[in-house]
């Protein structure tokens, strides 16, 4: 017989279970809100009044129906108001210890028939359920943030969830006006083991000092259009709930990769929690933009490299004088900076100039960013030169060191490469990978489909060269990648 979910608890309402409510509500479902201390239910209230507000502020609500919808939610400090809940699902920290005991509680008071459900990004669901005397009707709804704008919700479910328990709960996802993904309880499940890996990878770089954490919000944001930067998206996100996924995904794999950035817990123990906490990453709302370079004073330009042609002409049709050259000695002897296209690394070429000084790298990455690598011998006059070169041809620069695959493609190809592990693990399909990527990440493609975009052979060099700099294994591509491009397959998608 398949369940009716009316009445709903739902156990924290911090940045997830103030959003969780909400659309519970919105869908016409009963709900009850716990928090931990009347503190806390006032903080509670406050989330679900802003987020709603929100909506109300964007005309996506009117003002009759922010009341029904706040109407329809009781809030409580007392956990035994959910005795008559059909099902229960908590938003507390993303600590072990605090949901064992919670969920240890909520078995003690709820029906039997009651379906407990975790939202949580890491921990184990199996765990979880193992402290409660009805495993199988434990399950994992994760939702993701903002709740009521993201379409995604994972449905976990374990080697002993009840038959037909995670379809009935994810046609209650549906009913919300979700779109459920079906998965098994492994760390990070699909999105945060992707997600969280890269956003983490991000801190590393920023903490190598790639670039600027602007520059990498700004450099994500252009060159693959995904909606917020790594670290506009972890003060989001949480630092905290940040830091301790990576925690239990290190813990699960010991893959350096996953081990968290120490800035993360710098910033964590300094109480720097990101939004919630008024800052982290950044301290107000919006990053500030990056500043603008300034005008160029150069008038002779030499290119060489992928391009060279088009970019010159366009400075030419600027009014520089500009030259291009194939070889690195030719032509730029008089040239007031040398412009190299693409070509990483850099100092390579520098090492060959007999003025090296006057030598940038500029990865042009696709129509909006430049990304503009000084080495250890450019000059800042010709660092700065470059950046206002890119702006006159129509890109926003972003600076960066000399290194493989300078910023984008460094954080791009080892997420894309996840991605092919996790398919070929078996532990979910090429498509549902996808789906979760664009729904929980609001993400323009999947990483298959980027793949496919991108070209495997374009993708599989990338990891190689990124490999051969830093002899990090987990840049290796992944063999199901490389046996792709050794036997001539064009499309990985084309696979599934
Ligand atoms: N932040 C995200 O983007 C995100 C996304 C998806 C899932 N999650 C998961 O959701 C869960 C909550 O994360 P969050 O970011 O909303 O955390 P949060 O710190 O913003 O909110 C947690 C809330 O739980 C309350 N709380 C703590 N102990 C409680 C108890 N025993 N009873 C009732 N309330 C209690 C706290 O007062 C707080 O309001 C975590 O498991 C996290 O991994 C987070």
């Amino acid at each position: 017989m398949t369940r009716s979910f009316e009445k709903v608890g739902v156990v924290g309402l911090g940045t997830m279970g103030a959003g969780i409510a909400e659309v519970f509500a919105r869908a016409g479902l009963t709900v009850v809100g716990v928090e931990a201390d009347h503190e806390a239910l006032g903080r509670g209230r406050g989330n679900l009044e802003s987020s709603t507000g929100r909506a109300l502020a964007k005309g996506r609500l009117s003002e009759a129906e922010q009341a029904e919808i706040l109407g329809r939610i009781t809030l409580t400090t007392s956990l035994e108001d959910l005795a008559d809940a059909d099902l229960v699902i908590e938003a507390i920290p993303e600590i072990m210890d605090f949901k064992r005991t919670l969920f240890t509680e909520l078995d003690r008071i709820c029906e039997p028939s009651a379906v407990l459900a975790t939202n949580t990004s890491s921990l184990s669901v199996t765990e979880i359920a193992a402290t409660t005397g009805r495993p199988g009707r434990v399950v994992g709804m994760h939702f993701f943030n903002p709740a009521p704008v993201m379409k995604l919700v994972e449905v976990v479910h374990t080697v002993v969830t009840e038959d037909g328990l995670a379809e009935e709960v994810a046609d209650l996802a549906r009913r919300l006006g979700k779109a459920p993904v079906s998965v098994g309880d492994r760390a990070g499940f699909v999105v945060n083991r992707l997600l969280l890996t890269y956003l983490n990878h991000a801190a590393v770089m920023l903490e190598n000092g790639l670039a600027t954490r602007e520059g990498i919000d700004t450099a994500m944001k252009l060159g693959v259009g995904v909606p917020m930067g790594p670290f506009a998206l972890l003060d989001l996100i949480g630092l905290d709930t940040s830091y301790e996924v990576m925690c239990v995904l290190f813990q699960e794999t010991r893959d350096r990769r996953h081990a968290p950035a120490p800035i993360l817990r710098e910033l964590v123990t300094a109480g720097l929690l990101g939004r919630k906490s008024g800052a982290g990453f950044y301290n107000g709302e919006a990053p500030p933009t990056p500043p603008a370079a300034g005008k160029p004073t150069v008038t002779s330009v030499a290119v060489l490299g992928e391009g060279a042609e088009e970019f010159a002409a366009r400075l030419g049709d600027a009014g520089f004088k500009a030259t291009t050259t194939q070889a690195a000695t030719d032509a730029t002897e008089d040239a007031d900076v040398v412009v190299a296209l693409s070509h990483t690394p850099v100092i390579e070429l520098a090492a060959r100039l007999p003025h090296p000084r006057r030598l940038v790298g500029l990865h042009l990455v696709g129509e909006k960013l430049a990304e503009v690598a000084s080495t250890v011998l450019t000059s800042p006059e010709a660092t700065c030169a470059v950046e206002g070169l890119a702006k006159i041809v129509g890109r926003v620069p972003v600076h960066c060191k000399d290194r493989a695959e300078f910023v984008v493609d460094a954080l791009l190809y080892p997420y894309l490469n996840d991605a092919v592990r996790m398919y070929d693990s078996g532990y979910a399909t090429m498509d549902d990978i996808d789906a979760a990527m664009r729904l929980g990440c609001g993400y323009p493609a999947g990483p298959f489909e980027t793949i496919d975009t991108l070209g495997l052979e374009t993708v599989r060099d990338g990891l190689r060269a990124l490999y051969a700099e830093y002899r990090d294994p987990a840049f290796a591509p992944a063999p199901l990648l490389d046996q792709l491009v050794t036997a001539g397959v064009r499309s990985i998608r084309g696979l599934s």
